[in-house]
């Protein structure tokens, strides 16, 4: 389409607007994807409906007067898709719902009953009740963009939310919030509003501010005494430049213009707190997932994993990063257990014991000698142990993050040349697991039973959920029970390779690691024949 043609376009929605009033919509209405899709705005700038989405459909309001249809609120955004077959009805009784072909209704939004609706010209869809008053306004749920005339009030949790990408409406990793405090801040989604967790941050606060975007593109927080401006100001337009304020799925937040009467149309980027071009853009927390950092490769981000992990899918490498499967949880023998300390870094601080140590090499020798800790972070002699999963692992952010925080991880790399004591060890260990633990099931065994053979019967009890025989129904802590029987079917295996380490024995026993289905000794099983089951 040509920029004149756009022009002309344009310049007849606006016509159009001053001649109509509002667009009312009246319960018994009905829209369906494929036809009659959607109602307009007064001068077709804006319609409320469905829009393609993945494979299949989503409702919301989007820009129809223009080339790009630009979603800028979405309904119900982390549903699925919804199929062609679906109808959208403003019921009889003032409900906005969604109506499948096997007749299931979701809510659209929700509101007492209603009696008529309006998609305005400023992207406001906005739901009345009998005396005409405003009862549910999608101004007031923003998803992840703020238009011309919207506010975004002092709240915590009316936030912008990023969408998963630009084809995915769905909640994503990064959120933009006024904050009762008076700042405009940006975070990733499920953390505290604390500096911590914070990439951004206006320098100076407006006490129960509201956050603004005015129709000159022109974005400020204000609570009628003060004004903040957060984007410069700019000339007036003349309300012909339509402007959009997004967060954005690479954790950006960003302003957009739109000039129809310019010559190449399309939205363009007018303002950004985080300027790609000078900030860093792997400055939003966790674009890489756990257990991962990101790292700017060109316009585009390279995820890296902590040394030690792989990424948990080799082809969404935002997911993160998990450890080298192939390693155990503790220091197994036959591997040798260093910390590494990764410069630059730092990630969550969530610490299970903290202490007080005078060096960092305290630190690392703390967490290498507890089987516990995966990573440390050490700062002012508080050293923290840590525990996976590492979020927010990030390159430390000046004037934000403490450059005298140092971050550990523990690495496990196997040493060569040790196998066959290893594996004399665990035959071993294995025998002396064997026999305690034996000895702890034939000892309630014995006592309980006149039986059967032991083996078989106890394994068949486990595989049937019916434990309790071993114990003759008493009451006892069955869950604990089940992992110590489980455990002693591991150790009795008649392959030797198959059992536990005696570490790893403690450790199921303990609880710290989880016991694995032990194969059947017999393998013969049914739950509801033979000696196992009720007389
Ligand atoms: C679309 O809606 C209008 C008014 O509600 C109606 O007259 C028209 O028949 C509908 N079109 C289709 C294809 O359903
Ligand atoms: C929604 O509209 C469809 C199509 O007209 C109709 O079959 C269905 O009964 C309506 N559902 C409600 C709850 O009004
Ligand atoms: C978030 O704040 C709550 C309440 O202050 C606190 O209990 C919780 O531990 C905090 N979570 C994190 C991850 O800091
Ligand atoms: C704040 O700035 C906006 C936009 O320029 C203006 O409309 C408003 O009157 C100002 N408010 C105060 C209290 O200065
Ligand atoms: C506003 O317009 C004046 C005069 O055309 C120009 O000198 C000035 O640079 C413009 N300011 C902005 C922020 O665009
Ligand atoms: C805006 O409108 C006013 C009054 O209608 C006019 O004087 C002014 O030149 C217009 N400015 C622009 C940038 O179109
Ligand atoms: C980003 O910064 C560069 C250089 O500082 C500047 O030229 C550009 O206009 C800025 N972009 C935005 C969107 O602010
Ligand atoms: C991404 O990082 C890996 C190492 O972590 C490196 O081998 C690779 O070349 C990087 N890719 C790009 C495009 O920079
Ligand atoms: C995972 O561990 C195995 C053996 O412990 C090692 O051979 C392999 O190179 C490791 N892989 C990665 C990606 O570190
Ligand atoms: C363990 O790894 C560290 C660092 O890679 C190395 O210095 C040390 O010699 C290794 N120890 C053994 C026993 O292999
Ligand atoms: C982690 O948090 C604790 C308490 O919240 C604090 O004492 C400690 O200094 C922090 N550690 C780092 C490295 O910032
Ligand atoms: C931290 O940054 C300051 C200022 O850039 C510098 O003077 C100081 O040496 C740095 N500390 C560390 C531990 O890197």
């Amino acid at each position: 389409m040509t920029p004149i043609f756009l022009f002309f376009l344009l310049s007849s929605i606006f016509t159009v607007e001053a001649q109509q009033g509002q667009s009312i919509v009246k319960p018994g209405s009905i829209l369906t994807p494929t036809t009659n899709s959607s109602w307009l705005s007064p001068s077709g700038l804006y319609a409320f409906g469905f829009f393609k989405q993945g494979n299949g459909y989503a409702v919301g309001v989007f820009l129809a007067g223009i080339p790009q249809k630009t979603v800028v609120w979405t309904a119900n955004r982390d549903n699925p898709p919804v199929s062609a077959q679906v109808t959208l009805n403003f019921t009889s009784d003032g409900r906005l719902v969604l109506q499948s072909a096997q007749d299931t209704e979701t809510s659209v939004a929700n509101f007492d009953p209603a009696s008529s609706a309006s998609m305005l010209d400023t992207g406001n869809f906005v739901v009345y009740n009998s005396s005409n008053q405003s009862i549910w306004e999608s101004f007031q749920h923003p998803t992840d963009t703020l238009l011309p005339t919207q506010r975004l009030l002092a709240d915590d949790f009316v936030v912008l939310k990023s969408s998963v990408s630009e084809s995915n409406q769905s909640t994503g990793r990064f959120r933009a919030v006024m904050q009762q405090d008076g700042y405009v801040a940006l975070y990733p989604v499920g953390t505290n509003l604390t500096l911590e967790y914070g990439y951004w941050s206006t320098d100076s606060s407006v006490p129960n501010g509201n956050l603004n975007l005015d129709d000159q593109g022109f974005l400020y927080v204000t609570n009628s005494i003060f004004n903040l401006t957060v984007s410069p100001a700019r000339n007036s337009t003349n309300g012909t430049v339509l402007y959009r304020l997004r967060m954005e799925d690479d954790g950006f937040l960003r302003l957009y213009s739109y000039n129809p009467q310019e010559q190449n149309g399309g939205w363009s980027i007018i303002w950004s707190p985080l300027n790609k071009t000078d900030v860093n853009i792997c400055t939003p927390r966790g674009l890489c997932g756990v257990s991962a950092f990101c790292v700017p490769a060109g316009n585009d981000i390279n995820c890296t994993c902590l040394p030690g992990f792989v990424f948990i899918d080799e082809s969404k490498r935002t997911l993160g990063c998990e450890r080298n499967s192939t390693t155990e949880n503790c220091d197994e023998k036959g591997m040798n257990t260093t910390m590494e300390e990764v410069p630059d870094i730092i990630w969550e601080n969530v610490t299970y014991s903290q202490s007080l140590l005078s060096t960092k090499q305290d630190c690392d020798d703390a967490c290498l000698q507890d089987c516990s800790c995966e990573a440390a972070l050490f700062n002012d002699r508080v050293c923290g142990k840590q525990k996976l999963p590492l979020r927010f692992v990030n390159f430390k952010i000046p004037n934000i993050d403490s450059n005298a925080t140092l971050a550990f991880i523990k690495v496990r790399t196997p040493t060569p040349s040790s196998d066959g004591n290893v594996t004399k060890k665990i035959i071993i260990v294995s025998l002396v697991a064997f026999a305690f633990i034996v000895l702890a099931i034939s000892g309630i065994a014995i006592y309980r039973s006149q039986e059967a053979i032991l083996e078989e019967w106890s394994y068949r009890c486990f595989e049937c959920g019916e434990l309790g025989k071993l114990v003759n129904d008493e009451e006892v802590e069955m869950k604990k029970l089940e992992r110590m029987v489980k455990v002693a079917f591991w150790c009795i295996l008649h392959d030797p390779a198959l059992r536990p380490s005696m570490k790893k024995v403690l450790l199921m026993l303990e609880g710290t690691a989880n016991v694995p289905i032990p194969p059947n000794p017999n393998s013969v099983s049914q739950c509801d024949q033979g000696f196992g089951k009720n007389e």
